[in-house]
């Protein structure tokens, strides 16, 4: 039973998805701590009606202590907006991972978070978006790809009916790989994730 700290900012709508997949047996790991760096984020009140420890930190060396007392195996980083310090990533090279909400290399990096994902896919005109879960190395969004999956976009489509239905999605994909990490099957060439079913 691995133990799965997560990082948030927001609503965390992807964070009650793998609390509820935990609880329901379908991951072998449990959620210990919550982290988010904005106070009033709702994810930390999920986190307390699940009688999960929540806690509002934004020093980054705070939040590796808080990792590292919790013997944290795995990190998921779900709607967290800060930045992660090269020296975050040295720490838990290959233990963190981070859902995007559209299909890597396209509309993710610097600037690309939240609606502005959706909005520069419609701007774009492309007709396939999706979300990721990859790896998080020292970049913004380029670690290596753990899964994907897409979402077709329709002609009627606002960035916030398209967020919806990659909500959905990131949900499903965010459990999935969280399922095959806590079970070891995922194993890294390079830049290259293989399952290992
Ligand atoms: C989601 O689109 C996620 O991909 C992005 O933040 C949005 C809100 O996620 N990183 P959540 O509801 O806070 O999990």
């Amino acid at each position: 039973m691995l133990n799965i700290g997560v990082l948030i900012s927001g609503g965390g709508t992807n964070l009650q998805a793998i609390i509820d997949e935990t609880k329901a047996g379908g991951i072998n790991g449990k959620v210990k701590v919550v982290i988010s760096s904005k106070e009033n984020a709702y994810g930390l009140e999920r986190a307390r009606l699940n009688n999960i420890e929540a806690i509002y930190e934004t020093d980054e060396d705070k939040v590796i202590e808080i990792l590292k007392e919790n013997n944290i195996d795995l990190i998921v980083l779900a709607g967290y907006l800060k930045i992660i310090t090269p020296k975050f990533v040295e720490e838990f090279r290959n233990k963190t991972i981070n859902i995007h909400p559209s299909l890597i290399p396209s509309f993710c990096g610097k600037g690309y978070y939240g609606e502005k994902v959706h909005q520069g896919v419609l701007n774009y005109g492309a007709k396939v978006t999706g979300a990721t879960v990859h790896f998080v190395d020292e970049g913004a969004d380029t670690g290596a790809i753990i899964m994907q999956e897409t979402v077709k976009v329709e002609d009627n489509d606002t960035a916030s009916t398209l967020a919806k239905r990659v909500l959905n999605v990131e949900h499903k994909i965010l459990k999935e790989s969280i399922k095959l990490f806590c079970e070891n099957k995922l194993s890294i060439q390079g830049r290259r994730v293989f399952i290992n079913e």
